[in-house]
């Protein structure tokens, strides 16, 4: 439900079963958002091609855009209006082959226009947005509402914010104004800072858009559904009933074209401050009040203010680092991180991460949260698992030699989208043993929508749950960059590569959670 009179709203309902578009009165539909134009920084880029473009086209084949909106990509590439529709046209075809409408391209590719821009020059932006959006805003009737999208090296951040600001683009006159920045948003503390001080001098907190694609996965939304609305699982939700819980992001790519970035960011600052540590909050957070932006975001934000800092003197004990060598991926060879195209031959970037967490509040005293994220691993899953307490008395101890194991509620994120809770129970026939059973819920997966679906919807409809408060970034960056620089300070050449590709990581990370008497979970 989305809490209004279900017969005030006008919402669309899509049916993905056969692609159709219904439009129907729907207290759980998406209401349309009003009519907007948005503008892509870094329009000749991978995030575009990849994945704004495809989402662009799925949300307005499945009549999830307003009638009245357009795109006006941009970038220092001098293309032309045209080029830009066909690099668009053939990314998205590559993107969804099978599921490519020419006839609903031609009408898509009606509202999409090109600039060129210089990031660095006022000039610039005056010629192609101060003058530029108004006769495209009356065109289309958009009522001057505008998204800037930030799909742009994040080197150049500051640059067209500051030029957004001082050519007065980011004032809100007529229609709203919001700004999309994608992550990474800083390198530490200091950065981030920095960036949240440039931002506000030109825009409000509620015309950012900080994104983390992991928070509008369908299944990382699923997890605040999952915990508050079923009565079984909170009162289990807590110190008293469970012994730990991991978050693993594992994948088996490597770093694919992107060296340059990669060996400034590492596996820390690309997927701990962000993806894995949003999945953190949304596991460990009180409920809200209300399921809305602000309530929300203050609960994730406290997370991270009860996570206890790391132990500078005795890092070792809680972070383990590790950088892949050459190995096999799905049988095929693959070259070790130093030996990839961009990389120092010296690099001490790591690639993986294990780390335990301590929360402490009320909830979570004594509850360790082991971490663990790394490329080039043996399996490429996104999980949550909950680790239950073991039954505090076994009644078998007399006829059964086995302990029981203890019960895990596996939140899969993705790719194999769904839960299992896995249980005990007797094994059929003359037997009396116990058996571990998994109970599994998939979801259909032709009806989930894409993270970027929704990044781009929530931003037209105003909605900030999905997106990273101010607060919340600078609180993971406070806990992430003592540790990463002292990891950057101490990490020695020789102490890579300690994991082969293809493996389940260095063999200190199964040590980080053995000496606690505790396993990972196979990848
Ligand atoms: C990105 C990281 O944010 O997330 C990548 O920069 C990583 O390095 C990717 O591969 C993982 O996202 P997903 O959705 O494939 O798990």
């Amino acid at each position: 439900m989305n809490g209004k009179d279900p017969e005030k709203v006008k919402v669309v309902t899509i049916s993905r079963k056969n692609g159709a578009e219904h439009r129907a009165t729907d207290p759980c539909g998406i209401e349309t958002p009003m009519p907007c134009g948005l503008v892509i920084f870094g329009a000749s880029g991978d995030v575009t091609r990849k994945k704004i473009g495809p989402a662009f086209y799925r949300l307005y084949k499945h009549g999830l855009l307003p009638e009245k909106f357009f795109i006006l990509g941009t970038s220092r590439t001098g293309w032309s209006p045209d080029q830009f529709r066909e690099q668009m046209r053939s990314a998205v075809k590559e993107a969804m082959p099978g599921d490519f409408d020419d006839s609903l391209w031609k009408e898509l590719a009606t509202k999409i226009y090109y600039s060129p821009i210089d990031y660095g020059m006022k000039e610039s932006y005056l010629k192609s947005l101060k003058e530029g959006l108004p006769p495209l805003e009356k065109k289309h009737q958009t009522g001057g509402n505008r998204i800037f999208y930030l799909a742009i090296p994040p080197t150049l951040y500051e640059n067209v914010i500051l030029n957004l600001g001082v050519s007065d683009l980011s004032k809100e006159e007529g229609g709203y104004t919001h700004i999309v920045i994608e992550k990474p948003f800083g390198r530490d503390l200091e950065s981030a800072k920095r960036l949240n001080t440039l931002l506000k001098n030109f825009f409000q907190e509620s015309q950012i858009y900080r994104m983390d694609h992991y928070l509008a996965l369908e299944t990382v939304q699923n997890i605040l559904m999952f915990r508050f609305a079923n009565s079984i699982f909170e009162p289990l939700w807590n110190q008293r009933y469970i012994d730990h819980i991991q978050i693993t992001a594992s994948e088996t790519l490597g770093i694919e074209q992107r060296a340059g970035y990669y060996e400034e960011a590492g596996v820390l600052r690309d997927m701990f401050q962000n993806h894995i540590f949003q999945l953190l909050t949304l596991t460990a957070m009180e409920p809200p009040v209300v399921f809305s932006a602000e309530p929300v975001r203050d609960e994730r934000t406290k997370v991270f203010r009860s996570v206890r800092s790391f132990p500078l003197d005795k890092l070792n004990e809680y972070v383990v680092i590790g950088q892949y060598g050459r190995g096999e991926i799905n049988k095929t060879p693959v070259p070790g991180y130093r030996e990839e195209t961009g990389v120092s031959k010296t690099s001490i970037i790591p690639t993986f991460a294990a780390m335990k967490i301590w929360i402490d509040n009320w909830r979570w005293n004594g509850v360790p949260f082991y971490l663990r994220s790394g490329k080039r691993l043996s399996n490429h899953k996104t999980e949550i698992s909950v680790h239950f307490k073991p039954v505090p008395y076994s009644m078998f101890s007399n006829t059964l030699d086995a302990p029981i194991e203890p019960n895990t509620l596996v939140l899969r994120v993705h790719p194999d989208e769904g839960m299992n809770l896995i249980l005990q129970a007797k094994t059929p026939g003359s037997e009396v043993c116990f058996e571990s059973l998994s109970m599994d819920f998939s979801y259909q997966k032709d009806v989930l929508m894409d993270a970027y679906e929704w990044v781009l919807l929530n931003c037209m409809h105003h909605d900030q749950l999905l997106f990273v408060r101010e607060d919340g970034v600078e609180e993971a960056w406070a806990l992430l960059t003592p540790m990463i620089e002292k990891l950057e300070a101490t990490t020695e050449v020789k102490k890579f590569p300690n994991y082969a590709a293809g493996s389940s990581g260095p063999e200190e990370a199964g040590l980080l959670i053995q000496k606690d008497g505790r396993t990972w979970r196979p990848l």
